[in-house]
């Protein structure tokens, strides 16, 4: 394997975390590490809700981490949702001054959407659905301009080299032959730190709304390092991803429902009103268990938008609009069919308040840490929140550590040959995202979880050389253990064998990946 050494922070993955990273550690050089070109493949630029920060004048940052306290079902760190949530406006504001075209009134303030679970409409949000396209596309122009960046594309990290808990190094080659050189070794990156922000873990899953390459390898990676990984059995199901055969699942955004969207079954019968005093838009995670079950029990759960939209879907929500038309559903004459899907991952590699791994020299933002804001629900656009708060952190903190740096000392990297990674036979990617889905998914049980863990290991046996899918199968491993130490049930964690909750507040969850295989 051929060593590089660079003085650059190494960041491995290119959504908003990554990116926002990036231009906060500026000049001091970076190197993004992104499978593909940029904005494309990173949930970030599909995240069609917002960020949810309080920019009205009657909202409040302390009733937004209110909110996100009791949404995250006992195991949201009350401080950590106090700081965020306080930080959150000074962060709308940076984005909007690097180019993101929120939606505005015509006083100047924000529009701001309802989204379940906020006692407030805070989700500033751009024509509806593009929050997320449009706040990417507006950081890339920005990393593109930023000379300290370089960007490596077409790249994948493959594996971190740790010793005595102190990360040494990263493993990266060419993820795709369209990007081949056609030449031969892997590399050895050496860097000045470390960032792991390369998304979550819903491809794991067979029904996702996540782009197509987030599968875990991220936290699987430093979990093979050695760091701990947190609350890794909370995976968050969307109640409204479309059912349209699609893979991954086109999203219909929960701001549908805070337009006043309905759920309804093949019936017609609106089933929240019976669940919820605040039906549609009752928590995250218990609409998700609501249409899990409609959908098992065959009553074709679907998102109505007819009554409180019509045509204006078309214009408000345009990527929805669009996903409906190209599965030849007419969403202005026909309610949307909607199932349950692997959306968002609360649990993830361990950090600190400054986003810290347990392993020195990683750190860790977005949805590939868990910072203890999301507990075991996750409040409606926090995601997104989270990313820029922790992407500032990192950078504040690796900057406190490495001291001050002579940008003209670090030239560019330039890879040597490299080779393309051994990719994963698809076929055990498919089983393994069936048994995560059986055993692991919305519903849980003892029985399931232990067969899922011994499958998840018989799929990792069978192609025992493949770096990129021991990370998938580390994280599966890291979710299916986790899920069946937590004896209870709480927000987005469902255990049909322990259906209780065991007090109002919980304790959060860490495992490494040693511990974990011991099950
Ligand atoms: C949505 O728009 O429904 C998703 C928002 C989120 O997951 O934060």
């Amino acid at each position: 394997m051929d060593e590089l050494s660079t003085g650059r922070v190494v960041i491995v993955g290119a959504g908003l975390g990554a990116l926002y990273a990036a231009l906060k550690l500026a000049p001091r050089p970076v190197l993004m590490i992104s499978p593909e070109a940029l904005g494309e493949g990173a949930s970030s630029a599909w995240a069609q809700g917002g960020v949810a920060a309080a920019m009205h004048d009657a909202d409040s940052a302390a009733d937004h981490a209110r909110d996100t306290v009791r949404a995250g079902a006992g195991t949201v760190d009350a401080q950590i949702a106090t700081r965020v949530t306080a930080e959150a406006r000074a962060h709308i504001l940076d984005l909007t001054k690097l180019g993101t075209p929120f939606d505005r009134t015509a006083e100047g303030g924000y529009v701001l959407s309802r989204e379940a679970a906020h006692s407030f409409a805070r989700v500033v949000r751009v024509r509806g659905d593009q929050a997320g396209a449009e706040i990417m596309r507006a950081l890339i122009a920005e990393v593109r301009a930023t000379p300290s960046i370089q960007v490596l594309e077409g790249v994948m990290a493959t594996g971190l080299q740790a010793e005595n808990g102190r990360v040494t190094g990263l493993e990266i080659a060419r993820c795709d032959a369209q990007y081949d050189t056609g030449l031969s070794a892997s590399c050895l990156l050496h860097g000045a730190a470390y960032i792991m922000a390369g998304g979550g873990s819903g491809g794991l899953y067979a029904l996702t709304t996540n782009p197509p390459r987030i599968r875990g390898q991220v936290i699987g990676m430093a979990a093979r390092a050695g760091a701990v990984i947190a609350d890794a059995e909370f995976v968050q199901f969307h109640p409204t991803a479309m059912a349209t055969g699609a893979d991954p699942a086109p999203l219909a955004t929960e701001a549908l429902r805070g337009e006043g969207a309905v759920l309804i079954n093949r019936h017609g019968e609106r089933f929240m009103l019976r669940l919820h005093p605040d039906a549609e838009l009752a928590p995250r995670d218990i609409v998700a268990r609501a249409i899990y079950a409609q959908t098992q029990a065959g009553l074709c759960p679907a998102l109505d938008t007819r009554d409180a939209l019509g045509a204006r879907i078309l214009t408000d929500f345009p990527a929805v609009a669009k996903a409906c038309l190209e599965a030849g559903i007419d969403p202005v004459r026909d309610p949307i069919p909607v199932a349950a899907a692997a959306h968002y991952h609360m649990g993830g590699i361990a950090t600190d308040e400054a986003g810290r791994s347990t392993l020195a020299g990683l750190w860790a933002c977005g949805e590939a840490a868990s910072t203890g804001l999301h507990g075991a629900n996750r409040l409606a656009s926090n995601g997104l929140l989270e990313a820029l708060v922790y992407a500032r952190r990192c950078a504040v903190d690796i900057d406190a550590t490495l001291g001050s740096v002579a940008v003209e000392e670090t030239p560019i990297v330039i890879l040597p040959n490299l080779a393309v990674a051994q990719a994963p036979d698809p076929a055990l990617v498919t089983r393994l995202r069936r048994a995560m889905t059986d055993g692991a998914g919305v519903i849980r049980d003892a029985v399931g979880l232990s067969r899922t863990l011994t499958e998840i290991a018989e799929i990792e046996a069978a192609q025992p050389d493949c770096p990129a899918l021991q990370n998938m199968t580390a994280t599966a491993t890291l979710i299916a253990a986790a899920a069946l130490l937590r004896e209870e049930s709480r927000g987005a964690h469902c255990r049909s064998d322990f259906p209780e909750t065991k007090g109002a507040t919980g304790t959060r969850s860490y495992l490494t990946l040693s511990d974990a295989l011991t099950l």
